[in-house]
């Protein structure tokens, strides 16, 4: 149990007895330390029901806490009930945390499971920084969604169907570069979809590419087999950077996977009156069950309000994203019986999955949907980030570029690091910044992307947290014998101590949180405040130099918070490593 959820047991059984029926309330962590360690506004919402004093109430549900052993609690302002907890509950919580695998994370999952949509780039278009976004959320989230407990299902839901594909047949028989494709696919892909892109307006090109597609829709074998090399290409691209990336998927069922359900599902859609004809197309309207203003079927016009419908098939018998994804869902209820799918996708898509969610659950396909939404990153002009040539700017270039700087930066810093050690940690490292830049952010905010701020040493980024670990193992190499935490008595005497074990105690408290809002920015802050925590506690309290007991008790300290930083970083999919 985390001391949250103690506290909270513990008032639920006062407010009980202090107002004969059972009651329950939250227990915060507070804001400010100077008033304790946790808080709870219960008095004041329970006197506005019971049409008493919050003071007084505050007073008697005090009277009636039995916290001996674990804290004391006072009346504050207008009848907040503030709790500090005694340095000695806190040291018996650091002794259970030292001995328990799961650093009192709490497994709140209880075998839901969770379909984690993210990453999903699109065939033979590059992997932008916007996907950037998506793939490092998406898999923190994934991450911390299988620590809690849950089944998850990490799916990489690709691009790998769709009208590119005729320009890229076409520019496949035409432009392509064989020794080029062999030795960079996924660059000489994107070259040739450029090119075509580039001359589509001269007289013919567009027809022949529409010709390309439909030939490839109606299956014909040479057109498949382009683009079946166009995907495994793409794939083996894709899966070097999920590699360098140590991003894991389950499935990859892209949009091609549903293709044979498509036609079935638009005909039950017209049978079950969920989509009708209109101009030659089949389309899903407001079902009139919403207020206007809650309908994605609806838009406000300035004539007033309009249908907004979604297209599931063309005139011309084309199928469009609308539909697969409709399919996508329902194989995800129906197939994998999800509780929970979350599309870690930006913002532009909302209109889509404000409609993909109204109608499948129209359809009968019930679960939790949420779209995980996040803004863009832009260059520290404040514009969206492009390369010099004005394209933009491609995932692989950003690691490059993060790496190569990393390399400099650990140079400087320990020119005794050489040769493949050095590359090692400047992959961790420079890796790791990208990460942590991008997850130390409210994922809805534009976020400026800086190269001289992601990779300092100092402040609130991944290489500072990872020295900081570095820092604490380093003590370790320094001891004779192999030092064993769990027999260790703890003593908290110090004031840093005491705050570094509050933080330890936190961990739990804070993991399952970071779902509620979908924030692993909570997380984010949380290594960087233990970070922060141990380095004063580590100048204030000399830990070698102590006499036992308190050495032993300052060393496994250290453990813990070492165990709990890496623990938590690699939550955020951010490794450590041993020296830098
Ligand atoms: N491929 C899409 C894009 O790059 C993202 C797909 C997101 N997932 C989904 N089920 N629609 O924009």
């Amino acid at each position: 149990m985390t001391l949250l959820q103690e506290l909270e047991s513990r008032l639920a059984a006062a407010l009980s007895a202090a107002l004969g029926e059972p009651a329950t309330a939250a227990v915060t962590a507070a804001a400010d330390l100077r008033f304790g360690d946790y808080q709870s506004n219960a008095a004041m919402v329970l006197a506005k029901q019971q049409k008493k004093n919050p003071r007084a109430l505050a007073q008697e549900i005090i009277d009636k806490l039995e916290l001996s052993g674990l804290a004391t609690a006072d009346i504050a302002g207008p009848g907040f009930i503030n709790f500090r907890i005694l340095p000695s509950a806190y040291a018996a919580h650091t002794a259970a945390l030292i001995r328990d695998e799961r650093l009192g994370v709490p497994a709140t999952g209880s075998g839901k499971t969770i379909v984690v949509d993210f990453s999903a780039p699109n065939v033979a278009k590059p992997m932008h920084v916007g996907h950037i976004r998506s793939t490092i959320i998406g898999d923190s989230l994934a991450r911390v969604a299988r620590f809690l407990g849950y089944n998850v299902i990490a799916d990489n839901h690709i691009g790998d169907w769709g009208t590119q594909f005729g320009m890229i047949i076409h520019g496949w028989n035409h432009f392509l570069d064989e020794t080029a494709l062999a030795a960079d696919p996924i660059a000489e892909l994107v070259r040739i979809y450029r090119k075509v892109t580039a001359i589509k307006d001269e007289p013919g090109i567009l027809d022949a590419c529409k010709a390309e597609l439909v030939k490839l829709q109606a299956g014909d074998p040479e057109n498949l087999a382009i683009w079946q090399q166009c995907i495994d290409h793409s794939k083996a691209g894709l899966q070097k950077i999920y590699d360098r990336l140590d991003v894991k998927f389950d499935y990859w069922h892209g949009e091609s996977y549903y293709n044979d359900r498509l036609a079935p599902l638009v005909d039950e859609f017209l049978e079950k009156g969920l989509a009708r004809e209109s101009n030659g197309a089949v389309c899903v309207f407001s079902d009139g069950t919403l207020p206007k203003e809650e309908d994605p079927y609806m838009v406000h016009k300035e004539d007033g309000w309009t249908d907004n419908p979604a297209i599931i098939r063309k005139a011309d018998g084309g199928f469009l994203y609308a539909t697969t994804d409709l399919a996508t869902i329902q194989f995800r209820i129906d197939e994998w019986k999800a509780d929970h799918v979350w599309y870690v996708v930006g913002v532009p898509q909302q209109l889509h999955f404000r409609q993909l969610f109204n109608a499948a659950t129209r359809w009968g396909k019930t679960g939790d949907f949420q779209h995980v939404q996040f803004g863009s990153i832009l260059g520290e002009d404040r514009k969206l980030m492009r390369t010099r040539s004005g394209e933009n700017v491609g995932l692989v270039e950003v690691l490059e570029e993060a790496v190569e700087r990393a390399a400099k930066a650990i140079a400087e810093k320990n020119p005794d690091l050489q040769g493949e050690e050095a590359a090692q940690i400047s992959e961790i490292v420079g890796i790791g910044a990208v990460k942590f830049a991008e997850l130390s952010q409210n994922r809805m905010t534009d976020y400026v992307f800086s190269w001289d701020r992601m990779l300092a040493l100092q402040g609130d980024t991944a290489p500072y947290l990872q020295y900081s670990h570095v820092r604490i193992r380093s003590i370790f190499r320094k001891l004779d014998t192999p030092f064993d935490a769990t027999t260790a008595e703890i003593h908290l005497n110090e004031e840093a101590e005491i705050h570094l074990a509050r933080l330890l105690a936190r961990f739990g408290e804070v993991l399952p949180t970071i779902l509620e809002d979908f924030r692993p920015n909570l997380l984010a802050n949380y290594v960087l405040e233990l970070a922060r925590a141990f380095h004063s506690y580590f100048e204030a309290c000399p830990v070698l130099k102590a006499e036992e007991p308190v050495r032993s008790s300052r060393l496994a300290l250290c453990d813990l918070t070492s165990r709990t930083l890496k623990q938590g970083l690699s939550l955020l999919g951010i490794d450590v490593p041993e020296r830098m």
